[in-house]
């Protein structure tokens, strides 16, 4: 007996048949519209009730549910707006001895993809089920095409995100190969950013962006001429004004392929806490934190680099200067915890070199 029962369930489970839920406390209806749709070779189950229908809706899936509006208990609409909850897609077909307007208005905004007055003309309830059931064979498709496409724009991102991170990174080198001072300078200043993050309540989507943002904020230095960028004097201010225009060119350069958060952050990089930087001149809070960020770890590596024209600070030196600087150049609410991170860092290189 077991195990028939066990047979007949598998085939059940296998049975491609188009499967129908029907929703009827009278049982002479129920059995009307089965005997009607017997020759049609459909797998149909009863609920005699809306709370029995939502059981078997939990318990298997459907192609389509055939249901009468007023029934003791919860009524067919109500049921359905429980149904809609957690199914957009399942395909309806709602059935009333009474035509009312109100009810059809309100069946049609849940979804219902029809609305049949009784008595049922046999002929006309076969060809509407057969509609129904081709619409939710249209669905089932899309959403299967719908899938699949996703899962292969996905993939194709996921390698033209490679292919444009390999290009980047040839990008910045030959940014670094016009400055041999500057060599090292994004990796370095994408490090420093990330000090930071990791010693704050940053999250991990943020602190990905700021780590790209670091690494590609000078990639707008490839526009300016080597004179210029390595010229060991002072810089005349129309020199000076093209090296401003950096961030700007940075941004451009990203903007087709970069997210909001990450050109941002590039962008904003040379702003100053008190509103003396470039390009727009923003002040406090309004300076995305990404900028803020990148921006300090950017001139703390200018300070701690050595340059043609001067000497490399200790780390003593540029971790007074950083606080000279809070509240004026740089957030004072970042500073604090930006020194503490670099401290801790000099700590475990010490320790590392001791043990090495
Ligand atoms: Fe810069």
């Amino acid at each position: 007996m077991e195990d028939f029962l066990d047979i007949n369930e598998k085939e059940k489970e296998e049975d491609i048949r188009p499967r129908i839920l029907l929703v009827d406390d009278d049982k002479f209806d129920r059995t009307f519209i089965i005997d009607l749709l017997a020759p049609e070779n459909f797998l149909i189950d009863e609920a005699e009730n809306g709370n029995e229908a939502l059981a078997l809706l939990s318990e298997n899936k459907y192609d389509l549910l055939l249901s009468d509006i007023y029934m003791p208990g919860i009524t067919g609409l109500e049921m359905i707006q429980k149904i809609r909850e957690v199914d957009a897609n399942l395909q309806i077909i709602m059935f009333t001895g009474h035509a009312d307007l109100a009810t059809a208005i309100e069946a049609v905004q849940l979804g219902v993809y029809d609305y049949i007055v009784k008595p049922f003309d046999p002929e006309a309830l076969i060809w509407r089920v057969e509609k129904a059931l081709e619409k939710s064979r249209q669905i089932s498709l899309d959403l299967d095409v719908r899938v699949d496409l996703e899962e292969r724009v996905s993939a194709q991102s996921e390698r033209i995100r490679l292919i444009f991170y390999e290009a980047v990174q040839t990008l910045v080198n030959a940014i670094e190969a016009k400055d041999q001072y500057t060599k090292g300078h994004s990796i370095r200043v994408t490090q420093y950013a990330m000090w930071y993050a990791r010693h704050s309540d940053i999250s991990f989507e943020e602190a990905s962006d700021i780590q790209l943002a670091a690494r590609l904020h000078d990639i707008g230095k490839l526009g300016i001429a080597d004179a210029i960028l390595n010229k060991t004097g002072a810089l005349t201010d129309e020199e000076y004004s093209i090296i401003k225009e950096h961030p700007e060119t940075s941004y451009k350069i990203l903007k087709p392929i970069m997210s909001d958060s990450i050109l941002e952050t590039i962008r904003y990089h040379h702003e100053r806490w008190d509103g003396k930087g470039y390009p727009d001149g923003l002040a406090g809070d309004l300076i995305p934190q990404g900028a803020r960020i990148v921006g300090l770890a950017d001139s703390f590596d200018a300070m701690t680099s050595f340059r043609s024209y001067k000497k490399a600070m200790t780390l003593d030196k540029a971790i007074e200067e950083i606080e000279r600087c809070a509240g004026t150049q740089f957030d004072p609410n970042i500073v604090p915890g930006f020194v503490e991170a670099a401290r801790l860092n000099r700590e475990q290189e010490e320790l590392l070199t001791t043990v090495g």
